[in-house]
């Protein structure tokens, strides 16, 4: 079975969704590693819960960026880690992540790529009047929500409440990245 590890920073209900479709069988992968840049972040609960051990660091205790990444690719390659998701992880990879996995790092973006990159792509598609949302699932490079898709999904939206907008993104998110993660796992055997 393959190790994956997924990378978070904040709530983690992705990770959630995928620890629970890899617990299940859903997802043919067993998550072997949570990476999380921010000690205290609700994920790291969820991770406890599920026996997930995680990888915690501070970012600021590092010189640089590419410092701390050599510390999780060697843990992440110490675990047999083939695969990385990225679930809510609020930061740009350097070459050292990329090299070392290349083109088996994944991310999750609330918007239809390229339309509103960034993190606060819900609230910027809403400000901009937007009718039809989606989430992208896309290979990950070394630029802001760059790379290849993989995935959309999209939905009509016309009402003026932000919060049941987000709640509507994150309901598409979860199967979205479920059954992306399952096909990827089946396709890279
Ligand atoms: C999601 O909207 C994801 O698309 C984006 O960050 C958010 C993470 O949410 N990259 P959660 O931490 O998985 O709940």
């Amino acid at each position: 079975m393959k190790k994956i590890a997924v990378f978070a920073s904040g709530n983690g209900s992705n990770f959630e969704a995928l620890a629970a479709a890899c617990a299940d069988g859903r997802i043919d992968a067993r998550i072997a590693l949570l990476v999380c840049d921010k000690p205290g972040a609700y994920v790291l609960q969820r991770a406890d819960r599920f026996g997930i051990p995680a990888f915690v660091f501070r970012p600021k205790e590092y010189a640089s960026k590419a410092d701390y990444e050599r510390q999780i690719v060697e843990r992440l390659q110490a675990e047999g880690v083939e695969w990385i998701f990225l679930a809510g992880y609020m930061r740009i990879l350097s070459e050292v992540m990329l090299e070392a996995y290349r083109d088996r790092i994944v991310n999750i973006h609330p918007s239809l790529l390229p339309a509103f990159k960034g993190a606060h792509a819900i609230a910027d598609a809403f400000a901009y009047g937007v009718k039809v949302y989606g989430v992208t699932i896309h290979y990950v490079n070394g630029e802001l929500d760059g790379g290849k898709i993989i995935a959309q999904r999209a939905f009509d939206y016309t009402g003026d409440d932000l919060d049941e907008l987000e709640a509507k993104v994150h309901a598409v998110e979860h199967p979205l990245y479920v059954e992306t993660a399952a096909r990827l796992m089946k396709e890279s055997r």
